[in-house]
């Protein structure tokens, strides 16, 4: 006889009675297990040869195994038999009742921000441009004058990707590359933005994603100006935002700009009188910026005193956070329908 285990008996009838599909099967389970010759009665005829010492252990096993087959099985036959009436009943049909409407899908909240922030900027004269997301060292660093053993570099963690050949590839920590691809590829004057996805090497938390979304911007003319800069930052929030909000410009430091700046707006959690979403500051962190630095016109092949010109990048991702008073950037990538549903 194969030993008696109450663990295995167990799991096996919560099966079986989970499978059943009408009172009959369930009559038929109670008795291979409840029965008078049942598996249950072989645990109480074993207590009479069990050893002195475990007599009360094994007595105790066998009789939980039955009181817990008791109730499951009965617990089943109530639900077996509320749907076994219920199919007896004839179905009344209403000719007049309106059809059940088709979920119908729509855009994501990231992709509806996005939308919205390529039609604010083509109309301003914007390009748009996209770049690879498995980029080269050059394009993400050397070229924006991050050499390599530049501290500076620490500052993104970055992903590195196995590479055939000598070009060491990486996924892109930022979308500044395609500021290199660009000039490297188009006669100025110009004027861009990339909205596309970037990776850190980071832990997540509520406002970091190690993967996430930024938008570039880039003009370059002979004669742009900060003042430039600020005025094109200024109308996209207000009409991203549908209001003439406060934002502000702070030295800041990147390698591939100088000056560099951080671009902060109100908070339009609190309106700026200090809450959780700003840290009690009433101030966000939106984006970098900059004048372009000239060892990036050096690097892509023009001149730094023909030509000048700004960048700036936000976080596309915190862009819609903000808009539509989202707190927590996981939620984009959660799959979440409660949350999708929503925009
Ligand atoms: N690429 C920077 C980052 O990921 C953000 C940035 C700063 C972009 C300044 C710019 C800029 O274009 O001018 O942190």
């Amino acid at each position: 006889m194969a030993e008696l285990n109450p663990e295995t008996t167990r799991n096996q009838a919560e099966k079986a009675i989970f499978a059943a599909q009408n009172l009959k099967d369930l009559e038929r389970i109670f008795s291979y297990y409840l029965g008078k010759k049942g598996e249950v009665k072989k645990f109480f005829e074993k207590l009479k040869t069990v050893p002195a010492g475990q007599k009360k252990d094994w007595g105790m096993e066998a009789n939980e195994l039955k009181v817990f087959l008791e109730k499951e099985i009965a617990e089943r036959k109530t639900v077996l038999e509320k749907s076994s009436s219920r199919r007896g009943k004839k179905k009344f049909f209403d000719p007049d009742r309106p059809g059940r409407k088709p979920e119908i899908g729509h855009l994501h909240p990231l992709t509806q921000a996005k939308r919205e922030i390529i039609s604010i900027f083509t109309s301003m004269g914007f390009n748009v441009a996209l770049g690879p997301e498995i980029e080269d060292e050059w394009h993400n660093f050397d070229a924006l004058n991050i050499p390599k053993d530049h501290p500076a570099r620490d500052a993104w963690s970055t992903v590195w990707v196995k590479s055939s050949g000598e070009k060491q590839l990486l996924l892109r920590t930022h979308t500044s590359p395609m500021q290199a691809r660009y000039l490297e590829t188009h006669q100025p004057p110009l004027r861009i933005i990339v909205p596309g996805k970037v990776f850190r090497y980071e832990a997540t938390d509520t406002s970091h994603e190690a993967q996430f979304y930024q938008l570039e911007g880039l003009m370059v003319d002979r004669s742009v100006s900060a003042a430039n800069l600020k005025a094109v930052i200024g109308e996209f929030f207000k009409r991203f935002f549908g209001q003439d909000l406060r934002f502000r410009l702070r030295p800041d430091f990147f390698p591939f700009t100088e000056p560099s700046f951080e671009v902060a707006m109100t908070c339009l959690a609190c309106l700026g009188k200090g809450c959780s979403v700003c840290k009690k500051t009433g101030w966000l962190e939106m984006a970098g910026a900059g004048m372009v630095h000239p060892n990036v016109f050096k690097a892509c092949g023009l001149n730094p005193k023909e030509w000048k010109g700004w960048a700036f990048g936000f976080g596309w991702d915190r862009l819609a956070m903000m808009k539509y008073k989202i707190d927590n950037i996981r939620l984009f990538n959660s799959g979440d329908l409660r949350f999708l549903e929503q925009f």
